[in-house]
């Protein structure tokens, strides 16, 4: 099959956030240190209504309606996830509900776990499936969700919660390039999650932002020599029109984009710097692993690519700052991001450059060729017509108070894998279509309404 990419795609995320200029206030920090210092706005957060079932739910639902798929379309599933509530039975078969009713149970794939990586590795699993001799005419479907919530400290106001679906399959607007993915994986205690009866993760907040790092670094020189092997042509930041990363928080982002910059500037012959990379002449001797942290090296970068910055990476931003991390579904609420920001006309043909983190560590960085037709009838105007409700949706969630915030997560703390247990959060205020949990029996059967 030619031209394999996405056919669509949907988000969901929570109706309800917490402010992070009243989180900095409420947890007695230095006013400016998650607004500027991390870069987020605002963290969507999930009470005990809801769980990662009943956002995968929600997003499956609501992609078929909104774009008229029929279930019979979809011959592979998977779901990139890492909030784990069932150590066996996997969240895909919990979806499987949505498709019995009519008819269809002929579905591959199934759940697919590495902190914030297993969206990725459920694409590239649902792209393989339609290239390979498996492959049934059908679509496949990707859906990649999380609810991140951190420990009571630093990383808390990292949160975030949401989930993505996208539709893959041929003639795609949305084309995955071929052959070229840079890939870097490693054993890494950055972050992980030993403790099986508590949703928060163990983490080394700054050995994370270093791996981070390291493998965006790895997987960008990858990418450069597979494009310049296959395509014979030499990769730097002016071969992409937008730049996506996975978003922990925005200023990591801005700063992964510095560093690519870094990249840059170590493999230009010494004789052709000053002319590309005017007053920058004494990082001469900054090697990628000595410069991690070094902030005049940071600061000199980030001035470098701030113009690209601004044009390239910061429309991409837009979820990510409203909403928090949502883990598997960071990345691709940045490709929603960009598809929502940019006019359709500027959108098409663009090269666009993807780079996914998961701790512990998996990484790759991959990219994506829109295609040029852009008008009414074509399938990417279909696609992000289909996204206008996102704006309006942000702007319509609750804004609640960080005592109830923390309440609510100290709430899913105490009743985390609690058996039986009837939730108390409220219904009324979830976007239409919403899936919400109504009970868990004791045998930790899970029941699930719809608004
Ligand atoms: N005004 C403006 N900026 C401020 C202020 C202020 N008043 N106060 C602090 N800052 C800045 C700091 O200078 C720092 O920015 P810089 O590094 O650019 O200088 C930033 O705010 C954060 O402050 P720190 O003191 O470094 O924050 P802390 O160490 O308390 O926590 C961390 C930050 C480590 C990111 C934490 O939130 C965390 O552990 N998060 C989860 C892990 C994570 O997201 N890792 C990323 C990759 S792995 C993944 O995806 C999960």
């Amino acid at each position: 099959p030619k031209d394999v990419g996405i056919l669509a795609l949907e988000i969901i995320f929570p109706s309800q956030y917490v402010d992070q200029t009243e989180l900095e206030e409420y947890d007695g920090v230095a006013a400016g240190k998650y607004t500027i210092g991390l870069g987020q706005q605002k963290m969507g957060f999930c009470s005990d209504r809801e769980d990662i079932n009943s956002l995968c739910l929600t997003v499956v639902k609501r992609l078929m309606e909104r774009h008229g798929i029929a279930y019979s379309e979809i011959g592979h599933l998977e779901v990139g996830t890492e909030t784990i509530i069932d150590k066996s039975k996997s969240v895909k078969t919990v979806l499987m509900q949505l498709f019995e009713p009519h008819g269809v149970t002929d579905i591959e794939g199934i759940d697919t776990t590495n902190a914030c990586y297993g969206g990725t590795a459920a694409l590239f699993n649902a792209i393989s499936w339609v290239e390979s001799s498996a492959w049934n005419g059908r679509c496949a479907l990707v859906v990649a969700g999380d609810i991140a919530v951190y420990a009571k400290g630093p990383a808390r106001p990292t949160g975030g919660a949401g989930a993505v679906a996208m539709l893959v399959g041929p003639n795609a607007p949305l084309v995955f390039d071929r052959g070229v993915r840079g890939n870097y994986f490693k054993h890494a205690y950055d972050f992980y999650k030993p403790d099986l009866t508590s949703e928060y993760p163990v983490v080394d907040g700054k050995l994370s932002i270093q791996c981070y790092l390291d493998a965006l670094d790895n997987c960008y020189q990858l990418y450069c020599k597979n494009v310049a092997k296959k395509l014979n042509t030499k990769v730097n930041l002016n071969y992409f029109d937008v730049m996506l990363f996975h978003s922990p928080y925005c200023k990591l982002v801005q700063k992964s984009l510095a560093r690519l910059a870094l990249n840059d500037f170590i493999m230009t012959p010494k004789e052709n710097r000053t002319k590309q990379f005017p007053g920058l002449e004494n990082f001469a001797s900054t090697s990628l692993s000595n410069s991690y942290f070094d902030r005049d090296v940071e600061k000199a970068f980030l001035g470098y690519s701030k113009e690209f910055f601004d044009r390239k990476t910061k429309p991409t931003l837009l979820i990510a700052s409203q909403i928090g991390n949502m883990y598997t579904s960071s990345l691709y609420g940045g490709l929603v991001s960009l598809l929502i920001s940019k006019d359709i006309s500027e959108l098409a043909g663009n090269k666009i450059g993807l780079f996914s983190y998961g701790s512990g560590l998996a990484s790759s960085l991959f990219s994506i060729t829109v295609t040029r037709d852009c008008n009414e009838a074509s399938p990417l105007y279909k696609l992000v017509s289909n996204l206008r409700h996102v704006k309006p949706f942000l702007q319509q969630r609750q804004k609640v108070a960080p005592e109830k915030f923390e309440a609510a997560l100290e709430l899913r703390q105490r009743n985390c894998h609690k058996a039986p247990y009837e939730p108390t959060g409220p219904t009324d205020n979830f976007f239409p279509g919403t899936y919400y949990l109504t009970k868990i029996d004791e045998g930790h059967r899970r029941f699930y309404d719809r608004i």
